[in-house]
Protein backbone atom coordinates (compact mmCIF):
# COMPACT_ATOMS: atom_id res chain seq x y z
CA UNK A 1 0.00 0.00 0.00
CA UNK A 2 1.99 3.12 -1.09
CA UNK A 3 -1.26 5.71 -1.20
CA UNK A 4 -4.44 5.67 0.91
CA UNK A 5 -7.26 8.72 1.45
CA UNK A 6 -9.01 9.49 4.46
CA UNK A 7 -12.66 11.36 4.49
CA UNK A 8 -13.31 12.88 7.55
CA UNK A 9 -16.35 15.50 8.78
CA UNK A 10 -16.92 18.69 9.82
CA UNK A 11 -18.29 19.18 13.62
CA UNK A 12 -20.69 21.16 15.21
CA UNK A 13 -21.36 21.91 18.70
CA UNK A 14 -25.10 21.09 19.86
CA UNK A 15 -24.54 22.85 22.78
CA UNK A 16 -20.88 24.75 24.14
CA UNK A 17 -20.43 24.94 27.86
CA UNK A 18 -17.37 26.80 28.70
CA UNK A 19 -16.06 27.01 32.25
CA UNK A 20 -13.22 28.39 34.18
CA UNK A 21 -9.21 28.71 32.52
CA UNK A 22 -7.76 25.49 33.44
CA UNK A 23 -3.97 25.71 34.99
CA UNK A 24 -2.83 24.40 31.53
CA UNK A 25 -4.30 27.35 29.95
CA UNK A 26 -7.39 25.76 28.13
CA UNK A 27 -10.92 26.10 29.13
CA UNK A 28 -12.77 23.47 31.09
CA UNK A 29 -15.59 22.22 28.38
CA UNK A 30 -19.22 20.54 28.81
CA UNK A 31 -20.03 19.71 24.45
CA UNK A 32 -22.51 17.59 22.45
CA UNK A 33 -20.68 17.16 19.30
CA UNK A 34 -22.38 15.77 16.16
CA UNK A 35 -20.40 15.12 12.85
CA UNK A 36 -22.00 17.14 9.59
CA UNK A 37 -21.57 15.56 6.33
CA UNK A 38 -18.99 18.48 4.64
CA UNK A 39 -15.89 16.56 4.69
CA UNK A 40 -12.63 17.53 3.46
CA UNK A 41 -10.21 14.05 2.43
CA UNK A 42 -6.54 13.78 3.29
CA UNK A 43 -4.17 11.33 0.48
CA UNK A 44 -1.43 9.80 2.12
CA UNK A 45 1.21 9.07 -0.29
CA UNK A 46 4.71 7.04 1.18
CA UNK A 47 7.66 9.08 -0.06
CA UNK A 48 10.43 6.58 -1.00
CA UNK A 49 12.83 8.51 -1.56
CA UNK A 50 12.89 11.13 1.26
CA UNK A 51 11.78 11.07 5.25
CA UNK A 52 9.88 14.26 4.50
CA UNK A 53 6.86 15.15 5.42
CA UNK A 54 5.07 17.30 3.49
CA UNK A 55 1.18 18.79 2.46
CA UNK A 56 -0.51 20.83 0.05
CA UNK A 57 -3.99 21.84 0.29
CA UNK A 58 -6.48 22.31 -2.14
CA UNK A 59 -9.30 24.48 -1.18
CA UNK A 60 -12.04 23.05 -3.13
CA UNK A 61 -15.07 25.50 -2.27
CA UNK A 62 -15.79 28.27 -4.75
CA UNK A 63 -16.68 30.86 -1.82
CA UNK A 64 -16.02 34.45 -1.21
CA UNK A 65 -13.79 33.95 1.37
CA UNK A 66 -10.69 35.57 2.39
CA UNK A 67 -9.41 32.78 4.42
CA UNK A 68 -6.32 33.03 7.08
CA UNK A 69 -4.30 30.69 4.74
CA UNK A 70 -4.09 27.02 5.68
CA UNK A 71 0.11 26.34 6.86
CA UNK A 72 1.64 23.91 4.45
CA UNK A 73 4.52 23.82 7.06
CA UNK A 74 5.35 22.20 10.31
CA UNK A 75 2.23 24.34 11.44
CA UNK A 76 0.00 22.09 9.66
CA UNK A 77 -1.58 19.92 12.22
CA UNK A 78 -2.01 16.88 9.15
CA UNK A 79 1.69 17.63 9.04
CA UNK A 80 2.01 17.28 12.90
CA UNK A 81 -0.33 14.21 12.89
CA UNK A 82 2.17 12.22 10.58
CA UNK A 83 5.13 13.08 12.50
CA UNK A 84 3.47 12.28 15.81
CA UNK A 85 2.33 8.69 14.46
CA UNK A 86 5.73 8.25 12.88
CA UNK A 87 7.89 9.27 16.41
CA UNK A 88 5.25 6.88 18.71
CA UNK A 89 5.61 4.06 16.23
CA UNK A 90 9.14 4.08 15.05
CA UNK A 91 8.02 3.86 11.22
CA UNK A 92 10.81 4.78 8.91
CA UNK A 93 10.12 7.54 5.76
CA UNK A 94 7.99 10.21 4.23
CA UNK A 95 4.28 10.49 3.05
CA UNK A 96 3.23 13.54 1.00
CA UNK A 97 0.03 14.42 2.41
CA UNK A 98 -2.66 16.61 0.03
CA UNK A 99 -5.59 17.91 1.58
CA UNK A 100 -8.58 18.31 -0.32
CA UNK A 101 -10.64 21.29 1.93
CA UNK A 102 -14.30 21.75 1.91
CA UNK A 103 -14.68 22.52 5.41
CA UNK A 104 -14.71 26.35 6.13
CA UNK A 105 -11.31 27.34 7.22
CA UNK A 106 -10.93 29.01 10.85
CA UNK A 107 -14.96 28.86 10.59
CA UNK A 108 -15.12 26.95 14.04
CA UNK A 109 -15.85 23.36 12.32
CA UNK A 110 -12.75 22.01 13.03
CA UNK A 111 -11.46 22.09 9.84
CA UNK A 112 -7.41 21.75 10.92
CA UNK A 113 -8.78 19.35 13.54
CA UNK A 114 -10.68 17.23 10.89
CA UNK A 115 -7.53 17.19 8.83
CA UNK A 116 -5.45 15.48 11.51
CA UNK A 117 -7.71 12.93 12.21
CA UNK A 118 -7.83 11.87 8.85
CA UNK A 119 -3.69 12.03 8.36
CA UNK A 120 -3.23 9.88 11.60
CA UNK A 121 -5.71 7.49 9.45
CA UNK A 122 -4.35 7.76 6.06
CA UNK A 123 -1.10 7.23 7.59
CA UNK A 124 -1.61 4.16 9.61
CA UNK A 125 -3.17 2.83 6.64
CA UNK A 126 0.33 3.45 4.34
CA UNK A 127 3.10 2.83 7.09
CA UNK A 128 1.13 -0.46 8.16
CA UNK A 129 0.86 0.86 11.64
CA UNK A 130 -1.98 -1.08 12.52
CA UNK A 131 -3.00 1.01 15.11
CA UNK A 132 -6.53 0.54 16.87
CA UNK A 133 -9.14 3.40 17.47
CA UNK A 134 -8.63 3.39 20.79
CA UNK A 135 -4.42 3.92 20.23
CA UNK A 136 -5.43 6.49 17.31
CA UNK A 137 -7.24 8.50 19.80
CA UNK A 138 -4.97 8.81 22.34
CA UNK A 139 -2.90 10.10 19.75
CA UNK A 140 -5.66 12.76 18.56
CA UNK A 141 -6.17 14.05 22.25
CA UNK A 142 -2.20 15.36 22.22
CA UNK A 143 -3.08 17.22 19.03
CA UNK A 144 -6.10 19.16 19.46
CA UNK A 145 -9.02 19.27 22.01
CA UNK A 146 -11.77 18.30 18.56
CA UNK A 147 -9.18 15.96 17.05
CA UNK A 148 -10.31 12.85 18.85
CA UNK A 149 -14.36 13.56 18.23
CA UNK A 150 -13.62 13.62 14.35
CA UNK A 151 -12.13 10.30 14.48
CA UNK A 152 -14.63 9.03 16.60
CA UNK A 153 -17.72 11.02 14.54
CA UNK A 154 -21.71 10.57 15.47
CA UNK A 155 -22.81 12.17 18.17
CA UNK A 156 -20.82 12.24 21.58
CA UNK A 157 -20.22 14.32 24.88
CA UNK A 158 -17.29 16.35 24.91
CA UNK A 159 -15.52 16.98 28.60
CA UNK A 160 -12.19 18.12 29.96
CA UNK A 161 -11.10 20.25 27.08
CA UNK A 162 -13.02 18.86 24.45
CA UNK A 163 -10.57 15.80 24.10
CA UNK A 164 -12.36 13.30 26.37
CA UNK A 165 -15.06 11.71 24.45
CA UNK A 166 -18.49 10.11 26.10
CA UNK A 167 -21.40 8.51 24.02
CA UNK A 168 -24.85 10.24 24.01
CA UNK A 169 -28.06 7.88 23.70
CA UNK A 170 -29.39 9.88 20.50
CA UNK A 171 -31.71 9.18 17.71
CA UNK A 172 -32.67 11.05 14.78
CA UNK A 173 -30.53 12.58 11.68
CA UNK A 174 -31.27 16.20 11.09
CA UNK A 175 -31.00 19.18 8.45
CA UNK A 176 -28.89 22.20 8.88
CA UNK A 177 -28.12 24.94 7.06
CA UNK A 178 -24.50 26.42 7.47
CA UNK A 179 -23.40 30.08 6.92
CA UNK A 180 -20.37 30.76 6.17
CA UNK A 181 -18.71 34.13 6.91
CA UNK A 182 -16.28 36.08 4.82
CA UNK A 183 -13.31 36.11 7.30
CA UNK A 184 -12.06 33.22 9.07
CA UNK A 185 -11.47 33.95 13.17
CA UNK A 186 -9.00 31.90 14.79
CA UNK A 187 -10.04 30.07 18.02
CA UNK A 188 -7.94 31.56 20.33
CA UNK A 189 -8.80 34.72 19.98
CA UNK A 190 -12.97 33.88 20.69
CA UNK A 191 -11.37 32.36 24.44
CA UNK A 192 -9.23 35.34 24.99
CA UNK A 193 -12.37 37.74 24.31
CA UNK A 194 -14.46 35.78 26.46
CA UNK A 195 -11.29 35.98 29.49
CA UNK A 196 -11.91 39.36 28.67
CA UNK A 197 -16.17 39.11 29.16
CA UNK A 198 -15.68 37.52 32.37
CA UNK A 199 -13.16 39.08 33.52
CA UNK A 200 -13.95 39.32 37.63
CA UNK A 201 -16.56 37.34 36.94
CA UNK A 202 -16.26 33.46 38.92
CA UNK A 203 -17.00 31.60 35.49
CA UNK A 204 -19.06 28.25 36.96
CA UNK A 205 -17.98 24.64 35.87
CA UNK A 206 -19.69 23.97 32.22
CA UNK A 207 -22.35 21.69 32.19
CA UNK A 208 -24.60 19.59 29.48
CA UNK A 209 -27.86 20.73 29.63
CA UNK A 210 -30.79 18.41 30.30
CA UNK A 211 -33.25 19.60 28.22
CA UNK A 212 -30.45 19.15 25.26
CA UNK A 213 -30.32 15.74 26.02
CA UNK A 214 -33.73 14.72 26.28
CA UNK A 215 -34.27 16.44 23.11
CA UNK A 216 -31.61 13.84 20.99
CA UNK A 217 -32.96 11.06 23.22
CA UNK A 218 -36.06 11.39 21.20
CA UNK A 219 -34.70 12.81 18.35
CA UNK A 220 -37.29 15.83 18.45
CA UNK A 221 -36.01 18.33 15.90
CA UNK A 222 -38.45 21.23 17.37
CA UNK A 223 -37.06 20.51 20.95
CA UNK A 224 -33.30 20.40 19.63
CA UNK A 225 -34.05 23.89 18.01
CA UNK A 226 -34.84 25.39 20.91
CA UNK A 227 -32.10 23.88 23.04
CA UNK A 228 -29.10 24.75 21.30
CA UNK A 229 -26.81 26.98 22.84
CA UNK A 230 -22.94 28.31 22.64
CA UNK A 231 -21.58 30.18 25.79
CA UNK A 232 -19.02 31.59 23.12
CA UNK A 233 -22.04 33.67 21.62
CA UNK A 234 -20.96 36.70 22.90
CA UNK A 235 -17.54 36.76 22.70
CA UNK A 236 -17.73 35.85 18.63
CA UNK A 237 -20.53 38.48 18.40
CA UNK A 238 -18.19 40.56 20.07
CA UNK A 239 -15.31 40.34 17.89
CA UNK A 240 -18.13 39.90 14.54
CA UNK A 241 -21.21 42.39 15.59
CA UNK A 242 -22.59 41.60 12.15
CA UNK A 243 -23.38 38.12 12.76
CA UNK A 244 -26.43 38.98 14.76
CA UNK A 245 -27.80 40.04 11.44
CA UNK A 246 -26.94 36.62 10.41
CA UNK A 247 -28.58 34.65 13.31
CA UNK A 248 -31.33 36.93 12.99
CA UNK A 249 -32.19 36.02 9.19
CA UNK A 250 -32.01 32.38 9.71
CA UNK A 251 -34.73 32.97 12.78
CA UNK A 252 -36.75 35.24 10.43
CA UNK A 253 -37.09 32.36 8.15
CA UNK A 254 -38.37 30.34 10.66
CA UNK A 255 -35.68 28.11 11.60
CA UNK A 256 -35.76 25.74 14.78
CA UNK A 257 -32.63 27.07 16.54
CA UNK A 258 -30.15 29.43 14.98
CA UNK A 259 -26.80 29.15 16.76
CA UNK A 260 -22.91 30.52 16.57
CA UNK A 261 -20.90 27.36 15.79
CA UNK A 262 -18.24 26.53 18.30
CA UNK A 263 -15.55 29.80 18.38
CA UNK A 264 -17.30 31.15 15.02
CA UNK A 265 -17.72 33.10 12.82
CA UNK A 266 -20.07 30.24 10.60
CA UNK A 267 -23.50 30.10 12.26
CA UNK A 268 -26.13 27.23 11.91
CA UNK A 269 -29.44 27.29 11.59
CA UNK A 270 -31.63 23.75 12.35
CA UNK A 271 -34.40 23.09 9.58
CA UNK A 272 -36.86 20.57 9.76
CA UNK A 273 -36.74 18.87 6.81
CA UNK A 274 -34.96 19.11 3.41
CA UNK A 275 -37.37 21.72 1.67
CA UNK A 276 -37.27 24.02 5.20
CA UNK A 277 -33.21 23.72 5.26
CA UNK A 278 -33.60 24.83 0.94
CA UNK A 279 -36.13 28.14 2.29
CA UNK A 280 -33.90 29.00 4.97
CA UNK A 281 -30.21 28.87 2.59
CA UNK A 282 -32.56 30.59 -0.07
CA UNK A 283 -32.99 33.32 2.49
CA UNK A 284 -29.49 33.43 3.52
CA UNK A 285 -28.11 33.14 0.09
CA UNK A 286 -30.58 35.94 -1.22
CA UNK A 287 -29.53 38.54 1.74
CA UNK A 288 -26.18 38.70 0.85
CA UNK A 289 -24.38 38.31 4.38
CA UNK A 290 -22.33 35.72 3.98
CA UNK A 291 -19.77 34.06 1.88
CA UNK A 292 -21.61 30.84 1.48
CA UNK A 293 -24.45 28.70 2.50
CA UNK A 294 -24.26 24.66 2.81
CA UNK A 295 -26.96 22.71 3.02
CA UNK A 296 -25.70 19.94 5.64
CA UNK A 297 -26.84 16.62 7.30
CA UNK A 298 -25.56 14.87 10.78
CA UNK A 299 -25.07 12.65 12.20
CA UNK A 300 -22.35 11.05 10.63
CA UNK A 301 -20.00 8.64 10.88
CA UNK A 302 -16.23 9.70 12.08
CA UNK A 303 -12.59 9.72 9.83
CA UNK A 304 -13.01 6.45 7.78
CA UNK A 305 -10.58 5.21 4.78
CA UNK A 306 -12.48 5.56 1.42
O1 LIG B 1 -7.21 22.43 21.24
P1 LIG B 1 -6.99 23.38 20.09
O2 LIG B 1 -5.56 23.40 19.66
O3 LIG B 1 -7.93 23.16 18.97
O4 LIG B 1 -7.32 24.83 20.65
C1 LIG B 1 -6.99 26.01 19.96
C2 LIG B 1 -6.96 27.17 20.93
O5 LIG B 1 -8.27 27.41 21.48
C3 LIG B 1 -6.10 26.93 22.16
O6 LIG B 1 -4.77 27.31 21.92
C4 LIG B 1 -6.75 27.81 23.21
O7 LIG B 1 -6.37 29.16 23.05
C5 LIG B 1 -8.22 27.72 22.86
N1 LIG B 1 -8.94 26.67 23.62
C6 LIG B 1 -9.22 26.87 24.97
N2 LIG B 1 -9.87 25.91 25.66
C7 LIG B 1 -10.29 24.76 25.06
C8 LIG B 1 -10.04 24.54 23.69
C9 LIG B 1 -9.36 25.52 23.00
O8 LIG B 1 -8.85 27.90 25.54
N3 LIG B 1 -10.96 23.85 25.78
Amino acid sequence: MTSATARVPAKINLCLGVGPVRDDGFHALATVYQALDVHDEVRAVVADDSDEITVSVHIEADRLVESIDVPTDDDNLAVRAAKLLRDTTGVDGGVRLAIRKVIPVAGGMAGGSADAAAALVACNEVWGTGLGRQELEELASTLGSDVPFLLHGGNAIGGGRGEVISPVLARGSYFWVVAVASQGLPTREVFAEFDRLNEGIDVPDPVVPDDLLAALRAGDAVELGATLSNDLTDAALSLRPELRGTLDLGLQADALGAVVSGSGPTCLFLAGDEAHSLDIAMALAGAGVCADVIQARGPVAGARLI
